[in-house]
């Protein structure tokens, strides 16, 4: 495109979220049942926080990657584009399958996303924000088209089921978006990011990381739970809240009146109601949805987002502010325009289609990790002529030949 004074200028490029998915755990834990196992009162939990139940991967298959690729499989049917096309794959989690390999990069197997780069974000709960702002920097500066920003947790797993203090608070999930490049205006606007490390020891997982090593005594003392200094927390989190989003608006130039929606991590009813007073935004402006879910960290900005799209909470045009806080310490606020159209109905074959090339991806990936252990059993022929055919041909197949 040409300017006006006849020197070149690019098109300006927007990220929209073309595509939004959640994945939930079937089993639904109320707090009821939580005051079978802890000293606690259904009245408690509900007064202090707002939460009436959360879901929790009790089968062991159910992993913070299997839910994230179920999200990330619903974005991606909503946006109607094959997982061939996704060129980033960004997994925000605090849960993580493993140090490594990333559980972005598992996700990338699954779906048979092969162009795909994937990495995981560690930012604890602001991490989907983080995700969201990364990515747009990509689409805007050219370097990717279509990303797939997924927040997903099996907290489950590293909180501490005798600790009433956290116990309470956390459920699993996922959830995921698709941000597509776009000449249209709109889509993310400004983002805030911030951390202040100092407050790091207020919410933690201590052991099982490089500096204090898995153990029979940190085991032992279960030091692989998550500890949490609540009141701490809770009052950064009332202060950062607002900051964040009136500092992500200010970038946006935009004032609190222009906002229509706003989606708060869903910490704790009290937090969002604080922060939400703070900012003098009525409350109808607010999505809350933490009574169906707990805390899920980084899944639980784009779950709120699902399901205020299921309940027509916004429409185009609107303009939202995602915002989040967490361990760390760590917040992100976002303020982005909604033009993306209402889900449409993708034709039924295209759906049978997709889902046929994820059966392929599990076939891909067997195969391709049985032809690894036949090159790892050929190395020590290495030059003998057959099996040097033989293992070129694994490599090419893979697309890992070095020309
Ligand atoms: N059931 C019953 N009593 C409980 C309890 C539970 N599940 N958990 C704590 N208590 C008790 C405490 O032991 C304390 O008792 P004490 O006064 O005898 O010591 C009492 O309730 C009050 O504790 P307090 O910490 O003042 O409660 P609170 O009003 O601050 O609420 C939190 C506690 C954890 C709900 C609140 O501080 C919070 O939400 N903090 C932020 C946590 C968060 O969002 N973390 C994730 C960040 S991403």
């Amino acid at each position: 495109m040409t300017g006006d004074n006849g020197t070149y200028r690019p098109l300006q490029r927007y990220a929209h979220i073309t595509g939004w998915g959640k994945a939930l755990p079937e089993r639904v834990i109320t707090n009821k049942d939580l005051a079978q196992i802890v000293d606690t009162t259904d009245e408690w939990i509900r007064s202090r926080t707002g939460i009436e139940q959360r879901h929790v991967a009790v089968d062991p298959d159910e992993t913070t990657a299997t839910l994230g690729m179920k999200a990330a499989r619903d974005a991606l049917h909503v946006a109607d584009l094959p997982a061939s096309k996704v060129d980033l794959i960004i997994c925000a989690t605090s849960s993580p399958e493993h140090i490594f390999p990333s559980t972005a990069s598992i996700i990338q197997d699954s779906l048979g996303a092969v162009r795909a780069g994937a990495f995981d974000l560690s930012a604890a709960c602001s991490g989907f924000v983080y995700g969201l702002t990364l990515a747009n920097s990509m689409i805007v500066t050219g370097q990717s088209d279509n990303i797939l920003v997924i927040g997903a947790e099996t907290l489950s797993r590293i909180t501490d089921w005798s600790d009433r203090n956290t116990c309470v608070l956390f459920g699993d999930g996922a959830g995921a978006v698709l941000l597509q490049a776009s000449a249209i205006p709109g889509g993310i606007m400004a983002s805030v990011l911030g951390s202040d490390g100092s407050g790091g020891d207020l919410l933690t997982v201590p052991a099982g990381g490089s500096k204090q090593p898995t153990t029979l005594e940190t085991v032992a003392s279960g030091q692989h739970f998550i500890k949490m200094d609540g009141r701490a927390v809770f009052r950064f989190a009332t202060r950062v809240m607002a900051e964040a989003s009136r500092e992500a608006l200010a970038k946006a130039h935009l004032d609190i009146n222009d906002v229509d929606v706003v989606i708060p991590h869903q910490a704790n009813l009290r937090i969002i109601q604080s922060s939400m007073r703070q900012l003098k935004l009525p409350t109808d402006k607010v999505f809350i949805n933490l009574q169906n879910y707990g805390n899920t960290s980084t899944a639980s900005i784009p779950i709120a987002l699902c399901d205020a799209l299921d309940e027509e909470r916004i429409k185009v045009n609107d303009n939202i502010v995602m915002v989040g806080f967490g361990a760390g310490l760590t917040w992100a606020a976002t303020v982005l325009k909604w033009v993306a159209p209402p889900a449409h109905d993708v034709p039924r074959w295209r759906a049978s289609q997709r889902s046929a090339t994820y059966s392929l991806a599990r076939v891909r990936s067997r195969f391709l990790r049985f032809s690894r252990k036949v090159e790892g059993s050929l190395v020590a022929e290495q030059d003998s002529g057959w099996s040097k055919v033989l293992t070129d041909r694994i490599s090419r197949w893979r697309g890992t030949k070095e020309e």
